[in-house]
């Protein structure tokens, strides 16, 4: 978790470095903090607050610190001692001669606390991360890349670290494992971040540092040793195709409100170029090498996290349903933890939006371990899960930077459609079968623009909106392909309006949480005409009978359902298979409406980050 960036150059450090905390700021926001080399005093100088960034802008403009062009930053998200300005990164060693900035866990702090504090180190914080910079301390003997080399052979867990020492004030050291880390070079210039983001606004040069890697940067040099071996790796900078565009607001309000609008563009370069019309399929030239296993799989198990999990259990359906392909989907942090049985024949999907999230990679490397097939369904390209996995399709979105998913959710169930056509052709699905789920889905993005541009319909949510978002309590409800659309729904209202809320089968309310219903329990259910609309129906008037407030997503021409329930949101029609890229729609703007209503930050929830690299 977390954000990390350093800078030398030509340029004034704390500006870059602040433009980059900025565009970090979405992967954890407690704290903030800096640490330059002040040219004139010759010292190092940590600025850090608790809060957002521009309570550390604040602090900057207060204390107006001298001028430098080196310096480390860290927005956090905190894991070890609650988010104070004492436990804010960057940490310093006893001397303040040496600053770090961590993203990651110390498993093994504790111990390493016991051994520097019998050797009379002085802690501040109750961070797991100040044990580094002190051990660094601790075996420093004139060269800053060996004490760090040293101190990270003595760690245990998972560790982006970037260093800044005052014995050395034209070098920052940075090292990997198991957070992602990335270099960017210019004219005399080098900068180190945990994602592009934070770097494209500098250069597009970009070299992804592998774990194991300790690297140290100069002005306009990189060299970069395994920790393992002590050798030199030789490595290639590579252009990176990100503009500054993708990673800003545009106009709109908020990230997550401009990501809801950028969906039928987004998918439109998912499925672009994928489509061989002449074959009736898709062209996945990604898992090429490896479609011939996914074909003879005997077993395939999707894993993911959160909204990734949600798109995987509609991935699911559609590969069962085209391929007749046994497929369980698991949670990621289960999956690694139960032992899984993987044999030869089976094939191990990963989903992951950011690529970085550690509970997948972890479930990732356990499948490798165990002999399996690896593909990943990844957004962010280079990220570790897409170059750790043995082949994949990316789901080619851009950035995604408002916390609450939106537009990864529909790509990941685009690519699932895709994938699931392109294996089913070799299956069960005809040449017309294949044109015609083809022309289902090239129409889609016309569709949600449908949704997101019809005044009516908007005004409709909102109305919805006023009647909610003062509850507490909220129940999504759907079946079949559009159960995991209600999970989807319930996990956007919670994690950005901090409303109670929880997606369940439509069919299993009866089965308990019927109980809940009274007046004040709204519940939204995903009733499509689809094979089972009748039985939907009964499951909504259920909930009339016992004076709940009922909202349904209907079939744009559904007119009787306008007589039972108390308000509709219609979308345009589709095939089933297709349904969620448009059911999902309503929601995401319910949740985001909401949020905004509340008065409450969207794109930076409490307690929440964008890429929980952290187990
Ligand atoms: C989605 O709105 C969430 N913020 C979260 O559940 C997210 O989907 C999950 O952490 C997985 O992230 P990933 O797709 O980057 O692996
Ligand atoms: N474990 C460290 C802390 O709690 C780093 C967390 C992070 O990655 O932001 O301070």
């Amino acid at each position: 978790m977390c954000g990390i960036v350093g800078y030398i150059g030509k340029k004034k450090a704390i500006d870059i470095l602040l433009n980059s905390l900025k565009r970090l700021e979405y992967r954890g926001y407690d704290s903030s903090g800096i640490a330059i080399y002040c040219e004139d005093e010759k010292k190092l100088d940590i600025i850090k607050k608790s809060g957002k960034i521009k309570d550390l802008v604040q602090e900057i403009e207060r204390r107006n610190p001298s001028s430098s062009h080196i310096g480390i930053a860290h927005t956090r998200w905190a894991t070890h001692g609650e988010p104070n300005d004492i436990n804010a990164h960057p940490h310093f060693d006893c001397n303040k001669k040496i600053a770090l900035v961590h993203n990651g866990i110390i498993e093994n702090y504790r111990t390493i606390k016991s051994f520097l504090l019998e050797r009379g180190h002085k802690f501040k914080s109750d961070t797991d991360t100040e044990v580094i910079v002190h051990l660094i301390e601790e075996f420093y003997k004139g060269d800053i890349l060996e004490s760090v080399k040293k101190s990270l052979k003595m760690i245990e867990g998972t560790y982006g670290i970037l260093v800044l020492s005052s014995y050395e004030p034209n070098t920052i050291i940075a090292a990997r494992k198991g957070s992602p880390l990335i270099i960017g070079k210019a004219e005399d210039q080098m900068i180190a971040a945990s994602d592009a983001s934070a770097i494209v606004s500098l250069t597009n040069q970009i070299l992804y540092m592998q774990d194991g890697d300790i690297a140290r940067l100069t002005k306009d040099d990189v060299e970069i040793f395994n920790l393992e071996t002590d050798r030199i790796t030789d490595k290639e900078f590579e252009q990176i195709d990100i503009t500054l565009s993708q990673i800003e607001k545009g106009g709109y309000n908020h990230f997550m409100e401009k990501e809801i609008f950028e969906q039928p563009e987004a998918l439109q370069n998912t499925f672009r170029g994928r489509v061989d019309i002449v074959n009736g399929t898709f062209r996945l030239n990604g898992i090429k090498d490896k479609f011939r296993d996914l074909l003879n799989a005997e077993r395939i198990i999707i894993t993911a996290c959160g909204t990734s999990w949600h798109a995987s259990l509609i991935g699911k359906y559609l590969i069962e349903k085209f391929t007749q392909i046994p497929v369980e989907v698991d949670y990621a942090s289960e999956f690694r933890y139960r032992n899984p049985i993987i044999t030869p024949k089976t094939v191990v999907i990963l989903v992951s939006q950011s690529g970085e999230t550690a509970d997948t990679l972890a479930a990732l490397r356990e499948s490798k371990n165990k002999g399996a097939t690896t593909i990943g369904i990844c957004n962010v390209v280079g990220s570790t899960i897409a170059r750790e996995t043995d082949c994949g399709i990316y789901t080619h979105v851009g950035p995604e930077i408002g916390v609450a998913s939106t537009k990864a959710f529909t790509a990941q169930v685009l690519v699932f459609f895709m994938l699931s056509v392109a294996l089913g052709r070799k299956k069960m699905l005809t040449f017309e079968d294949g044109i015609n789920l083809i022309k289902n889905v090239e129409i889609i993005p016309d569709k949600i623009n449908e949704i997101l541009n019809d005044k009516d319909r908007i005004s409709k949510i909102d109305k919805i909106v006023e009647k909610i978002y003062n509850k507490t309590n909220f129940l999504y409800l759907g079946r079949g392909i559009n159960y995991p659309v209600a999970l989807e729904g319930a996990l956007k209202l919670k994690e950005i309006s901090y409303i109670h809320a929880e997606g369940y089968p439509a069919a299993e309310m009866k089965h308990g949480p019927i109980a809940l219903i009274d007046e004040n329990m709204p519940a939204l259910f995903i009733s499509l005409k689809d094979s089972i609309y009748e039985k939907i129906i009964n499951n909504i008037k259920e909930i009339k009978a016992r004076k709940g407030y009922v909202i349904a997503i209907a079939n744009k021409g559904d007119r009787e359902i306008e007589k039972i329930v108390d308000d509709v949101i219609h979308i345009p029609d589709t095939i089933e298979e297709l349904s969620p890229l448009l059911a999902v729609i309503p929601l995401q703007l319910i949740a985001y409406k909401t949020a905004v209503k509340k008065g409450l930050d969207v794109d930076m929830p409490r307690n929440l980050a964008k890429s929980v690299t952290v187990e």
